[in-house]
């Protein structure tokens, strides 16, 4: 999603510093880049449709400049074209903007009457013009600020250049991520901290409503009324070198690559002195009569996964919830409820305004997060941090996992806790998580995806099967394939299929099925024969080595016997693999999908 950048320096050129700052959001997904500098009392803009890479060919690297601003525009209101792209300039002002003025349209037909005129369909310019309106009326640009803050609605974190007031960046912040960088000779906005590492670890989170002041050698922040606020200085405690590809081809095989060290580390961390560690670390959950999930996407997924594990072994009843759906609907909560939110980023649109609305209802929270000192992560009450490191291919490999991994262990805990698991069951289960590295560096090393995949790629359809917890898997491995392979995939519930989607199963129509569940494979293995009596040729996952397949399997992966807690990773890294595999034999940009953002801080 739209990602900004801005430097204000004491003597640095620093164009190349705007496009290094740049490259480093590309993770968060694009279509169109831009900067402004400061020059001479007049702002100069450059913008171009496609990757920054383009824009850097048609900008001066050696730029007599020393305070910009730039940006990677996801496209919201308005086409992927240089025109629509930002920063949008009107009057004295340029912007770069990520978020959504959800009244623009009433905004833009009351300035239209004023005579302003707009060469764009986007939110943003109007955004601009509306800051321009209020510079020109106040000739104050604070005040400016504060007029805009009162007038616009939705979110927005916003740069800010004005061409009357050199060296100096202004930013404004309501519900989309920005941080400021305090470096020794500039100072620096970002919409990730990640953006400006090449100067300094320091930053400032802007909260909601504040906007800042910021020059070469100060940062000053207010709040909407114009009262200075202090903030507490972070500092970035990633790895800065997580970033690079190392010798694989793409970010994406990496990350898959690097789950059997995560969960290895995690396992260690939560077991390093046995049960007795494990309960110290995850919170107690004896209280909660009811759980709700919420997240989007991936992390979904993984909260079904939670779903399943909280009702089979502790008996507790939870729901899980798409957040942009959440946020809108009646809640049934209680001071007997938990509402969990699984984010990697921390700063997903939805899943923060989903969290905002329980935190009002004084219900607990408790979030599973991968970026720390994240939106989401300073909201709730509990948070408990997944060990994923920077994740940084559009598609989620990791950081499910690592999800996965901390929501079973949490049950797990929970189960030790209630009392509902002997000693032996105990230590069996221990036994099945710390075997999960080495059984994953065993599936990883195969080529069997590759084989699969060459069978797969020119498809159009693909189906993806499974009941309860291996449809929950199924769910992520559908999405997987469609996000990076662009192939239509669809996930059902096995039994749903002969419900009407049957229909779609033809002569060498593609399906992925798994069956993990003794008491289930049965059934699942009927609904298998069914696709096949149809046409349907089947890729089977199974920990049932057993099974020996018959007309109508291709591929059969055998996976190891396991605890419930384990299964999810033995059957998700193999479906990653797959999608993984028949992107790339499709040629497809693997880590950076068409339309697609990282991190997703609009609505
Ligand atoms: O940062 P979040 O975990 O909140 O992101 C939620 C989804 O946008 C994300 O999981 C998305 O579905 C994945 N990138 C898909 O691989």
């Amino acid at each position: 999603m739209c990602g900004i950048v801005g430097i204000t320096s004491k003597n640095e050129k620093i164009v190349p510093g705007l496009i290094a700052g740049l490259k480093a959001l590309e993770y968060r997904g694009y279509d169109s880049a831009g900067i402004a500098y400061l020059k001479n009392h007049a702002i100069k803009i450059i913008k171009s449709k496609g990757r920054v890479n383009d824009l850097q060919k048609i900008v001066n690297m050696e730029e007599e400049t020393t305070t910009g601003i730039a940006h990677t525009r996801w496209a919201t209101h308005g086409k992927a074209t240089s025109k629509n792209a930002h920063p949008h300039s009107f009057g004295s002002i340029a912007i770069v903007h990520n978020g959504i003025i959800e009244n623009y349209a009433e905004i833009r037909e009351e300035l239209e009457k004023d005579g302003y005129h707009f060469k764009t369909e986007t939110d943003t310019e109007v955004a601009c013009a509306l800051l321009s309106f209020y510079y020109d009326k106040w000739k104050n640009i604070e005040n400016a600020i504060q007029s805009f803050s009162k007038k616009a609605r939705g979110s927005y974190a916003i740069g800010l250049l004005c061409k009357d007031i050199p060296n100096t960046i202004f930013a404004i912040k309501k519900e989309s991520p920005l941080i400021i960088g305090v470096g020794d000779n500039e100072n620096l906005i970002a919409s990730d901290v990640r953006a400006v590492l090449k100067y300094t670890s320091n930053y400032y989170i802007l909260s909601d409503n504040e906007y800042a002041i910021i020059t070469p050698s100060e940062v000053k922040i207010y709040n909407q009324q114009g009262k200075m606020v202090s903030k507490e200085i972070k500092k970035y405690s990633g790895n800065k070198n997580n970033e690079t590809k190392n010798k694989y081809e793409h970010y994406m095989l990496k990350e898959i690559m690097e789950q059997p060290s995560i969960i290895d580390t995690t396992i260690h961390e939560y077991f390093e002195d046995g049960i007795s560690s494990l309960l110290a670390k995850m919170p107690d959950l004896t209280k909660y009569k009811k759980i709700d999930i919420v997240a989007c996407g991936t992390a979904y997924h993984a909260g079904l996964v939670a779903k399943y594990l909280f009702e089979e072994k502790l008996n507790l009843e939870t729901n899980v919830d798409i957040a942009s759906e959440y946020r809108y609907k009646r809640l049934f909560l209680d001071k007997n409820s938990l509402v969990i939110f699984i984010s990697q980023s921390g700063e997903t649109a939805d899943t923060l305004a989903a969290l905002k609305k329980v935190k009002n209802l004084k219900v607990d929270t408790l979030g599973i997060i991968n970026v720390k000192e994240s939106s989401i992560a300073r909201l709730v009450d509990t948070v408990i941090y997944t060990e994923a490191g920077d994740e940084v291919a559009v598609a989620s490999t990791k950081a499910y996992t690592s999800q996965v991994l901390l929501l079973s262990l949490l049950v797990f805990s929970e189960a030790i806790r209630q009392g509902k698991l002997e000693s032996d069951e105990q230590e069996k289960i221990i036994a099945d998580f710390k075997k999960i590295p080495k059984q994953l560096t065993k599936l990883l090393a195969s080529n069997v995806y590759q084989q699969i995949a060459k069978t797969l790629y020119q498809q159009k359809d693909i189906f993806y099967l499974g009941r309860r917890l291996d449809y929950y898997l199924m769910l992520e491995g559908s999405l997987k394939l469609k996000e990076i392979s662009y192939i239509h995939s669809e996930c059902y519930a096995a039994g749903e299929l002969k419900h009407g989607t049957i229909s779609l199963i033809a002569n060498n129509t593609p399906v992925v099925a798994s069956f993990t569940n003794e008491e289930l494979n049965e059934k699942t293995i009927s609904n298998i024969e069914e696709v096949i009596a149809r046409g349907a040729e089947v890729t089977v996952i199974t920990n049932d080595l057993d099974y020996k397949g018959g007309n109508g399997i291709k591929n059969i992966i055998y996976i190891p016997k396991t605890s419930d807690f384990v299964i999810p990773f033995l059957v998700v890294v193999p479906l990653q693999m797959i999608a993984y595999e028949v992107a790339k034999l499709k040629k497809c940009d693997i880590d950076k999908p068409r339309n697609l953002a990282k991190s997703v801080t609009v609505e």
